[in-house]
């Protein structure tokens, strides 16, 4: 069974993609970027995503998944930064454009 993680590089990301590979899944990981690659745990296929909208394709990242683990949304804020939800620079999370 193949799972996609989305935000995988991040804090629980990391943490899930690695248990899920214990498990015995098959894990793909999407990132938008391509220095966090590396810090994948080894066996997880990666797969490059353009920001998380409602343009994003995701044709390649779904193929022949079975479940996907949407993780991905803009959580560690700056001390002092607008937090109000009509911030564009502060989204609902996770990212929810899909
Ligand atoms: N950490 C906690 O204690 C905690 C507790 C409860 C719930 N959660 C929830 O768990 C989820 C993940 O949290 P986290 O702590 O792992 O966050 P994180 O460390 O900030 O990771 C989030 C990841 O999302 C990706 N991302 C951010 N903005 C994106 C965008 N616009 N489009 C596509 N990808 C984007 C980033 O990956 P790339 O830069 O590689 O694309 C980033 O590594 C969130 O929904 C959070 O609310 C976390």
């Amino acid at each position: 069974m193949k799972v996609l993680v989305t935000g995988a590089s991040g804090f629980i990301g990391r943490a899930l993609c690695k248990h899920l590979l214990q498990q015995g899944w098959s894990v793909r990981a999407a990132t938008r970027s391509s220095s966090a690659v590396t810090t994948f745990p080894p066996g997880a296929e990666v797969v490059r995503i353009a920001a998380v909208g409602g343009t994003t394709d995701w044709s390649e990242a779904l193929v022949g998944v079975e479940a996907v683990v949407h993780l991905a949304a803009r959580v560690h804020v700056r001390p002092g930064a607008d937090r109000r939800p009509d911030n564009p620079r502060f989204p609902k999370h996770p990212v929810n454009r899909t």
